[in-house]
């Protein structure tokens, strides 16, 4: 299996934002468009490649001077359960450390909460509900 994780090159970008799309918002009836946001000019992106197939993406934020932000983390829907999210979240983990970061915070929809305490993140609060419907929860890791 070459596993490999980066951020995508040329015309990989339409199957990264068609992903972040199918998985994160066409659930939620969203249009095509709404899987962008201005933060992705800033932001660090990370794409998991399995013999050369996307399946998983994940975003890389600047929350402040010690805290990296992971946002848009999404697994292929058939691909779910494979460990592909475990590895994405170790990348981004990786990279903030590499830019100094001591903590990690993420806003987990409801029903990846037990992924995140799975990869030992730590239940802060609920935060919003994203379109009026679904639940997100604050939570952190230390990466000290
Ligand atoms: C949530 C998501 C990113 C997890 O990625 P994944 O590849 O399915 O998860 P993995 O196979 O890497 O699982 C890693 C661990 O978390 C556990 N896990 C994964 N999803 C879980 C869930 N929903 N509930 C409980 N445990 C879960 C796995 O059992 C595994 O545990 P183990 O290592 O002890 O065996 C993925 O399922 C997904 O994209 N879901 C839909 C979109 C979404 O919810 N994105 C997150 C937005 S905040």
């Amino acid at each position: 299996m070459a596993l490999e994780i980066r951020t995508p090159q040329d015309q990989e970008w339409d199957a990264y934002y068609d992903l972040r799309y199918r998985v994160l918002r066409e659930p939620l009836d969203q249009a095509r468009g709404s899987e962008r946001n201005d933060g992705d000019s800033a932001g660090i992106h990370f794409a998991l490649y399995d013999n050369g197939t996307l399946k998983a993406v994940a975003r890389l934020d600047c929350h402040d001077d010690t805290t990296a932000q992971v946002r848009f983390v999404a697994v292929e829907s058939s691909e779910q359960g494979k460990g592909y999210g475990r590895l994405i979240m170790e990348a981004t983990e990786q990279h903030a450390v590499k830019q100094g970061n001591t903590k990690m915070i993420l806003h987990a929809r409801d029903y990846a909460v037990d992924f995140y305490l799975t990869l030992d993140y730590t239940m802060i609060e609920p935060s919003h509900k994203l379109f009026g419907v679904l639940q997100h929860f604050l939570m952190e890791k230390s990466l000290v």
